[in-house]
């Protein structure tokens, strides 16, 4: 018998099966020989049992927030580059291993009454996700946010625009949307992240391969308020507080503070800019069509209802 030295063999190993080169990370717990070689001082408890996944600019800070005003909800702790989200599953983050993931989890002080979750936006759209997250979560549910595939354009323009970002200030939305082949790359290259989220049925199918469908939950706008209203019920049932106040200047739902005062999102929330371009609208309203009958077969499917907006867009069609 033949040996080498570890690095030597490690290389050795990867020449012989060059496909093993990306890691799938899997719950060291699930199988029982990774568990027998995982060390006693580590628990498999610091990972999140749900997470809300995205697409960007859909509501999904606001959910993260108010599902953190529940006292058994925990999230993670913030990254120092990407804040609330750790970012783990579509970024090389992943090569960094689950002992780096789960030390942004806290260890629950009742594993089967507290709720760990994450909110990372950029999982939704991201091709790695769903297939990482299945081998290291299989149990854990998925929410996704779908709002109007448009509006979640347009919020997604003027957020690329509010951050100076030089393309989105040269171009108008249209510019934008409307770009062809030829097109200057950084403008192309806009219009691929500003578009491609919305694509909700190819993303959901992606989840879908992965996750059993009881597991996977789309939350639109409309329940998104319908959530707060329900969190505000049961909390007031059983502590008498009012928890969450509908701020009119704000137009959106905030924090109501000790005291009467209000705590809304920050400002990069809710931001004010002018009503879309009825031509942006109704070339977008093009643009999605084709998916946006897709995902309505994929819902009835599913057994899950159709979003007002869905309804509405699907009405333009006929
Ligand atoms: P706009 O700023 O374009 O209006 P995300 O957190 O996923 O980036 O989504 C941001 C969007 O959440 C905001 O986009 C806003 O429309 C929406 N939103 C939903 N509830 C909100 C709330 N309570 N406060 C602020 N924004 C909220």
């Amino acid at each position: 018998l033949h040996t080498l030295p570890p690095l030597q063999l490690a290389h050795k190993y990867f020449q012989l099966f060059p496909e093993q080169r990306n890691p799938l990370w899997q719950n060291p717990c699930d199988d029982k020989r990774h568990k027998d070689i995982w060390s006693k001082e580590k628990t498999c408890d610091r990972l999140p049992k749900f997470m809300v996944v995205g697409p960007q600019k859909t509501g999904t800070t606001a959910l993260y927030l108010f599902l953190l005003m529940h006292p058994s909800i925990s999230s993670n702790f913030p990254s120092p580059k990407t804040y609330e989200e750790v970012q783990f599953f579509n970024t090389n983050n992943y090569h960094k291993g689950i002992d780096w993931y789960m030390e942004f989890f806290p260890v629950p002080s009742n594993v089967s009454t507290d709720f760990l979750f994450e909110k990372s936006a950029n999982y939704f759209p991201s091709e790695e996700s769903p297939r990482r997250a299945a081998a290291l979560l299989p149990k854990a549910k998925i929410i996704t946010l779908l709002i109007n595939p448009s509006d979640r354009a347009y919020s997604w323009y003027q957020h690329q625009r509010a951050h100076e970002d030089h393309a989105a200030l040269r171009f108008t939305f249209y510019d934008v949307i409307s770009a062809r082949q030829g097109a200057p790359a950084e403008l192309r290259s806009l219009q691929s992240r500003c578009l491609i989220p919305g694509l909700y049925a190819t993303h959901l199918e992606r989840w879908l391969t992965y996750y059993p469908a009881n597991q996977v939950r789309t939350v639109t706008d409309t329940q998104l308020n319908f959530i707060v209203l329900v969190c505000i019920l049961i909390h007031s049932i059983y502590t008498s507080i009012q928890i969450l106040h509908f701020d009119p200047q704000k137009g959106f739902w905030c924090q109501l503070l000790e005291g009467g005062k209000t705590k809304c999102l920050g400002k990069s929330k809710g931001r004010k800019y002018p009503p879309m371009e009825p031509e942006a609208r109704a070339y977008l309203s093009r643009y999605y069509r084709e998916h946006n009958v897709e995902l309505s077969k994929l819902l009835h499917r599913l057994g899950q209802p159709l979003p007002s907006w869905l309804r509405e867009e699907l009405q333009k069609v006929s």
